[in-house]
């Protein structure tokens, strides 16, 4: 067998969302495309708003010459700048184009910065229940993953996560609003994660970074803002991307930002445009920097997220299920009604409806639905879920 041995478990370990998949093509095979309610896949259901689709139309209609050459690996200095003063006027903090990094989205800027940081063996701490590629960005670069589990309401437990930090901690991954739990941690709590990180540093006398993933930073329902994570400590990268708040996943894009108050703030922008060329990114889609460049205050509807989140919570509750109301982000995850979540979720797939286990984001007893999806499927769960949970309750 050609497959590393390493891979062929890694992708057996990480088939649950493509076996939900699957299952989900041979049920609409079966019984026809609107007869099965898909809550798996993270993907943005609404389209890009209209200035992404009008910076598209002048960079296509304006031609530049080079355009699609190579650039510096950091990205279009004009589209840094953007950036740089996007988030300087964010946090109050004097913000350098040389701080930003264009990256090829999220994934791209975690994979750079963890290189970037840390040395093969490093630990690195994640918050349990997490966005399970983290498990493999962590291995990419030989690093080991520590988890620390979130309180039963999925707010930081400061207890478990000091457990979690030792000698060798180098960085701690965190993503607020949050997958697969739609927490988002409030400034108090991000103050006080802050202190103690610079408790732990002093205690094991190394540098601890905050790698705080923010794909969903715009996603937040009820009036609430994301808090501004450079003011809760010094070591921080900001990791962006527009997957989610301009709809675009397929494009590949987002950024970077190296706090100004970073200690190490010239050698670590330095060695990530360094690591985002060698990790063999080379640099951010040209013509998508160009378009979010312009469109850095834009955002798809959120008032619609938070319509499609209120329809979900409706009928997760018409079921009975137990959950916490997720205040970003496009998921829930809910308790299952028994504690094994691997054979709800296959009593669920019996009522047509499609959900991803919690075992698969480092907590069982739980299962993750995606709410970005049209409203009509949503309604059209009520009544799989509730068979379900009448099932796993006469079970
Ligand atoms: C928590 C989290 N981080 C990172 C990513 C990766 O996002 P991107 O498409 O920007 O690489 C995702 C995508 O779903 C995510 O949910």
């Amino acid at each position: 067998m050609a497959i590393s041995k390493k891979i062929e478990a890694f992708m057996t370990r990480a088939s649950w969302i493509r076996r939900m998949f699957e299952e989900g093509q041979r049920l609409r095979a079966l019984h026809g495309p609107d007869a099965v309610c898909d809550f798996t896949l993270g993907n943005p259901l609404l389209e890009p708003p209209r200035a992404v689709q009008e910076a598209l139309q002048r960079a296509v209609n304006h031609p530049e010459p080079g355009m699609h050459r190579y650039m510096p690996n950091a990205g279009y200095p004009e589209c840094r700048r953007r950036v740089a003063e996007y988030v300087a006027a964010e946090s109050k903090l004097p913000v350098q184009p040389e701080d930003v990094l264009m990256t090829t989205g999220a994934g791209a800027g975690l994979n750079v910065a963890l290189r970037a940081l840390c040395d093969p063996g490093d630990e690195v701490v994640v918050i349990a229940p997490f966005f399970p590629e983290y498990a493999f960005y962590l291995d990419n670069h030989g690093l080991t993953m520590k988890t620390a589990a979130a309180a039963a309401n999925f707010d930081l437990d400061l207890a478990a996560l000091e457990a979690a930090l030792g000698p060798r901690t180098r960085a701690l991954i965190l993503n607020s609003p949050n997958n697969p739990t739609g927490r988002m941690y409030s400034a108090e709590r991000l103050r006080e994660l802050g202190e103690l990180l610079s408790r732990a540093e002093a205690k094991h006398g190394a540098p601890i970074t905050l790698l705080s993933d923010e794909p969903y930073r715009k996603l937040v329902y009820d009036g609430l803002r994301t808090p501004d994570i450079f003011a809760a400590y010094d070591n921080v990268v900001l990791v962006n991307s527009h997957s989610k708040d301009l709809g675009l996943a397929g494009e590949r894009i987002g950024w970077a930002v190296v706090s100004p108050r970073h200690r190490d703030r010239p050698a670590l922008r330095e060695a990530m445009v360094f690591t985002n060329r060698t990790l063999g990114f080379v640099n951010a889609p040209a013509l998508f920097q160009r378009v979010v460049s312009q469109a850095l205050d834009a955002s798809v509807d959120i008032a619609a997220y938070q319509d499609l989140r209120d329809r979900m919570c409706g009928v997760l509750r018409r079921a009975g299920l137990e959950f916490v109301v997720p205040q970003g982000a496009f998921y829930v995850f809910p308790r299952t009604p028994i504690p094994d979540d691997l054979t709800f979720v296959q009593m669920l797939v019996r009522h047509r409806v499609l959900a991803v286990p919690g075992s698969g984001f480092g907590r069982g007893g739980h299962m993750r639905v995606c709410f970005s999806v049209p409203s009509a499927e949503i309604e059209r769960s009520a009544e799989g879920f509730c068979r379900a949970v009448e099932e796993a309750q006469r079970a």
